[in-house]
């Protein structure tokens, strides 16, 4: 495809009140700039342009090596593609320009208007849509025969162009040729003391150029962010789209109003979400999981046929078969591994479970690594903290941990150990032992009876 994109994403976004650049602002889980280079990537275009300036490495920070220009002073949106003229004297081809705040676009119209573009030879072919209330947009003005003739902003608009309510969606195909020609000649003699790239269009049809138009059927697509309302609107549509592809990949929503899957989620076949589960980040779920209640999971993997009932996930791997909850909490780092068992009020962090481990009630363990079938007790509590540096525990496989147990890091207990409720244990259990660390019990008879 000779066409490449120019993405603008130089802004402040000062009706947003944020001390992020506007594009880094997250709908459905995703920063807009991730999202629209997204869609750019899904609709087959190669070579992206972006035009940074406000707090630029803030934007690379978050997406990384991408080539692109800056613009120092934010002028407008023709100043900002001006910024591209040195980077693209030599091509001669489309540009495709796209707001780095119009992240609910579809890559299905993007084609389309290429596609119209390119059949057309137009000089450029603007991307409209309707809106009942097309507050805040450029105006699309037509001549009597239907044709573009200009794109009026609403700050210079009059009554009568403010009925109109076909608006500028900001998404263009340009002959790169004749946008840079005509970007020469636009001013800012404008309520705003900016250079409009919507300026062009006029230059352009009193050039008798090809000015073209296509109109995006559903205009939630092109919804442009610009306040935090906006942003969660688009939230909305992202997530309520997110829960529509899961449910047609075979995923049960019991309730998708109430469900919240962000934007990079994945989930297999046959797995049943409840109500008011929140999944974040790069979350990936198996087949046939079962997740209920008020459960958060960030940045996890958790493997096939898991229940998770009302817990915290965080950054942990969950494999196959296991039951976690209800009220549990895997903090950074947690392993779990298949056929196990976390159970009521357990937060693991930084730890491996292997497999068939059962640590049921009330449990803290960290920095541990628990050996095959190990049961843990009722309150068992790995203390891993000095208050200076963390140790670990280390416990072999099928060790029995009675209930009440406090592990005094660094410390290992070997294989098929037995540990008495209610200890201390300080030193290294040798496999196969007992180990009993409380204080003795003793009886005086009839004591109570004396008063
Ligand atoms: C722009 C269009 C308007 C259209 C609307 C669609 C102009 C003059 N107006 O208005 O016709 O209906 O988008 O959403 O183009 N930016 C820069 N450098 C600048 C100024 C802006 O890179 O100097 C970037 C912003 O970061 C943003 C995009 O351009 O991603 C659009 O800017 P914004 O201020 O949101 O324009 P709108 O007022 O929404
Ligand atoms: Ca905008």
């Amino acid at each position: 495809m000779e066409i490449k994109s120019l993405v603008l994403a130089a802004g402040k976004g000062t009706r947003m009140k944020s001390i992020l650049p506007k594009v880094l602002h997250k709908v459905n889980g995703i920063s807009m700039i991730s999202k629209v280079l997204k869609i750019l990537k899904k609709a087959g275009i190669e070579e992206n342009i972006l035009i940074l300036g406000h707090k630029k490495e803030l934007v690379l920070s978050e997406i990384g090596e991408k080539e692109y220009v800056e613009q120092k002073e934010q002028l407008g949106t023709g100043h900002a593609i001006i910024q591209a003229k040195e980077k693209l004297k030599d091509f001669d081809g489309t540009i495709l320009v796209v707001c780095g705040d119009t992240p609910l676009l579809r890559e299905e119209s993007i084609k389309k208007l290429y596609t119209q573009h390119k059949k057309n030879n137009s000089a450029v072919t603007i991307m409209t849509a309707e809106f009942e209330n097309p507050f805040g947009y450029g105006r699309i003005v037509k001549d009597e025969e239907g044709k573009v003739k200009a794109i009026v902003e609403e700050k210079e608009a009059n009554e009568e162009i403010k009925e109109i309510k076909e608006v500028n969606t900001g998404v263009y195909c340009f002959d790169s040729k004749k946008l840079f020609k005509s970007l020469e000649e636009i001013k800012n003699d404008n309520e705003n003391g900016e250079y409009y790239l919507t300026d062009v269009i006029k230059i352009l049809k009193d050039k008798n150029e090809l000015v073209e138009s296509l109109k995006i059927k559903e205009n939630k697509e092109v919804l442009g962010v610009n306040s935090r309302v906006h942003l969660s609107q688009a939230t909305s549509i992202l997530r309520e789209r997110k829960n529509i592809e899961m449910m047609e990949n075979g995923v049960t929503l019991i309730h998708p109003e109430t469900t919240y899957i962000e934007e990079e989620v994945e989930i297999g076949n046959n797995t049943t979400i409840y109500p008011g589960v929140i999944l974040e980040g790069k979350t990936k779920i198996g087949k046939n999981c079962k997740i209920i209640g008020a459960t958060r999971i960030e940045n996890s993997e958790i493997r096939d046929n898991v229940t998770i009932e009302s817990s915290v996930i965080e950054e942990s791997l969950v494999k196959s078969n296991s039951a976690i909850g209800p009220f549990a909490h895997l903090r950074p780092k947690a392993e779990i591994g298949e056929n196990v068992k976390v159970g009521n009020f357990v937060e693991i962090k930084k730890s491996i479970l292997y497999n068939g481990v059962k640590a049921g009630h009330l449990t803290y363990i960290g920095d541990s690594e628990i050996g095959e079938e190990t049961n843990i007790g009722a309150g068992t509590i790995t203390c891993n903290y000095d208050g200076v540096n963390k140790h670990k525990t280390i416990i072999g496989k099928k060790v029995f941990v009675g209930s009440d147990t406090k592990f005094v890091a660094p410390v290992t207990i070997g294989d098929e150990a037995v540990i008495g409720a209610g200890s201390v244990i300080t030193k290294d259990v040798p496999e196969k032992s007992l180990a009993v660390g409380r204080a003795k019990q003793f009886i005086k008879k009839g004591w109570n009876s004396k008063k």
